[in-house]
């Protein structure tokens, strides 16, 4: 007898049937990029379709998203270069208006997700994640000024804070604090598994972020490694984080594998600028179809095992399959 497994391919309604992974918008979390000022929506070049908002204009954005039925929004700041110093002080100035636009969607939309970022590069002259000193990044003296960013932005009303810095240490140190100050609800989602990528570059234009000497190999993971993985895995675990993060997601599906495969806790992944960018380029040209690529990239970062996904798509997603 000849074995046949295309039998279970015969109709939409039998493949419906066998289908094993189901994305839903609900596993998406939308990242958004805010600017200071009133009514602005300006376009990022590098990323057809995504734009820097102001938070009156980012408002009506994430109304409009959660029609779609988005409930989750991860807010990344771009700070022009006068507000920036070596010591990224104006990222735990309660005034400053990253601060207070997460404080005015936690008041508008009380039951959206929020998420925040926590590193030093949008406010950092020297453009990196964590403090340099003659060249060098200063790990345990960066702690405490993520620290303290992340007790603001957990002040403001945030429900998940980010660390995307990679710092050692940095989810218990950060735990710690927000516990002592009563910000025991607060959820850290660590970028456990960050890798010194090619695909932040149009992040990093959005956001004007780019490192101003050097590289990020210091503290994002070798793209070779996956060992390593579990180690950082292991440590965020320990450490108290309430989602463990693997990014970008694409060059990196077998990480997200091994991190869901060896640890309890919800796996993300950050679906990158770069990967989205990429779709968009090819598609602009004819040469992919957008929706399909589209499909498939989010369908194969959850059949990998990620439960969440960060994704500039989660807009033309939600529209989609609406
Ligand atoms: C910075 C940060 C980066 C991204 C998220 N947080 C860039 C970097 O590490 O240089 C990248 C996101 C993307 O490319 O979509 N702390």
């Amino acid at each position: 007898m000849l074995r046949r497994p295309r039998r279970n391919r015969k109709s939409e309604a039998v493949r419906n049937l066998v289908e094993e992974t189901s994305l839903s918008v609900k596993d998406l979390i939308f990242p958004m990029f805010l600017v200071d000022g009133v009514k602005k929506s300006v376009a990022v070049d590098s990323m057809p379709g995504i734009y820097r908002y102001s938070i009156d204009t980012m408002l009506r954005e994430i109304e409009s998203c959660m029609k779609l039925g988005i409930q989750a929004f991860d807010v990344f700041p771009a700070y022009p270069d006068s507000l920036k110093d070596t010591i990224a002080s104006e990222s735990y100035n309660p005034e400053t208006f990253y601060l207070k636009a997460l404080r005015e969607i936690k008041k508008e939309f009380p039951e959206v997700c929020l998420m925040s970022d926590v590193a030093m590069d949008p406010y950092s002259s020297d453009g990196h994640d964590g403090l340099v000193k003659n060249g060098k990044i200063l790990n345990d003296e960066t702690l405490e000024i993520l620290a303290r960013m992340s007790l603001a932005q957990a002040d403001a009303g945030v429900d998940i804070i980010g660390p995307s810095d990679m710092m050692d240490g940095r989810v218990g140190y950060i735990r710690e604090l927000l516990d002592e100050s009563g910000f025991t609800d607060t959820s850290i989602m660590s970028y456990t598994a960050k890798y010194a990528s090619a695909f932040y570059g149009p992040f990093r234009d959005a956001l004007d972020s780019a490192p101003k000497f050097g590289d990020k190999k210091t503290y994002q993971m070798n793209p070779a490694n996956s060992q390593e993985a579990l180690i950082e895995g292991g440590l965020d675990t320990e450490e108290g984080a309430d989602f463990l993060m693997v990014k970008p997601a694409l060059s990196y599906l077998d990480i997200i594998k091994l991190l869901n495969d060896n640890f309890p806790l919800p796996i993300a992944a950050y679906n990158v600028s770069g990967e989205y960018s990429m779709v968009k380029a090819s598609a602009e040209k004819g040469w992919i179809d957008n929706d399909r690529a589209m499909l498939e990239i989010l369908l194969s970062i959850k059949r990998a095992g990620a439960k969440v996904i960060l994704t500039y798509f989660a807009k033309e997603y939600a529209s989609l399959v609406k």
